[in-house]
């Protein structure tokens, strides 16, 4: 078995220097038995500043965009059936103009934008709801995914972490059981709730503790020695 390994950048697989160190000896050993991928928030440009300048090891997929982008770690060439996929119904602009219309609603700085993600910064949650409501009355189609009580990421309706990892395991070919996924905040719960071998590390958001299933490994050890751990707990380390 080749098994999908489906772990969050910032606050999980970053975060801790010795402890990411330590997973990597153990990764590259058995390198071969792993398709691994780091699942992010960040803007493609962004995630792939941070995977070529942080001692994280290559991967075999980048998805960014909290889902929006997929590309493959040997040439960083993006998945376009998955990009066509995901930009069906999107109307950027349009959205825009709406969450202009709500000063709670920050615009994050230009290098967290991506082509598929409008990201702001949002600390009354009750504003989520009527946003919603006025994306809906627009008849436009998106996805609203708040984390850490800060993070409002508007993506399209098929993407999110959830999805394009399970876009990933189809095109793989493999089962829930040979997929792990970890994380530590609000936009990673539906890759971590959808039945995989899942785990949140120790430092993990009380936004995201709160809304797990039980089923979901939680690590004492923060960032990469949590990964390690929900590795070691599933048996694949
Ligand atoms: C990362 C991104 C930011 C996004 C957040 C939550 O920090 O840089 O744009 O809002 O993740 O997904
Ligand atoms: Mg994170």
């Amino acid at each position: 078995m080749k098994g999908l390994l489906a772990v969050d950048l910032d606050g999980t697989m970053l975060g801790d220097d010795l402890a990411l160190d330590r997973l990597n000896r153990a990764l590259l050993g058995r390198r071969e038995e792993f398709y691994l991928t780091y699942v992010t928030g960040r803007s493609r440009r962004s995630a792939l500043d941070v995977v070529c300048q942080s001692s994280v090891l290559r991967p075999d997929f980048l998805v960014s965009d909290v889902g929006g982008s997929i590309c493959r770690g040997a040439d960083w060439l993006e998945d376009l059936r998955w990009r066509r996929r995901v930009g069906a119904d999107w109307q950027a602009p349009r959205l825009r103009a709406v969450a202009s219309l709500f000063p709670a609603l920050a615009p994050q700085p230009g290098h967290h934008q991506g082509e598929f993600k409008l990201s702001y910064y949002l600390s009354d949650r009750a504003t989520l709801r009527v946003l919603s409501d006025a994306i809906r009355r627009q008849r436009l189609r998106a996805r609203l995914i708040y984390s850490s009580e800060r993070d409002l990421d508007i993506v399209p309706s098929g993407s999110g972490k959830g999805a394009a990892v399970a876009y990933l395991a189809a095109f793989l070919g493999l089962s829930p059981q040979e997929v792990f996924t970890c994380g530590d905040s609000a936009n990673d719960l539906e890759m971590l709730a959808a039945g995989y071998c899942s785990a949140v590390v120790g430092n993990a958001h009380s936004d995201l503790r709160e809304r797990l299933p039980q089923e979901v490994f939680q690590a004492t050890g923060r960032c990469a020695a949590g990964v390690h751990e929900g590795l070691r707990h599933y048996g694949w380390l």
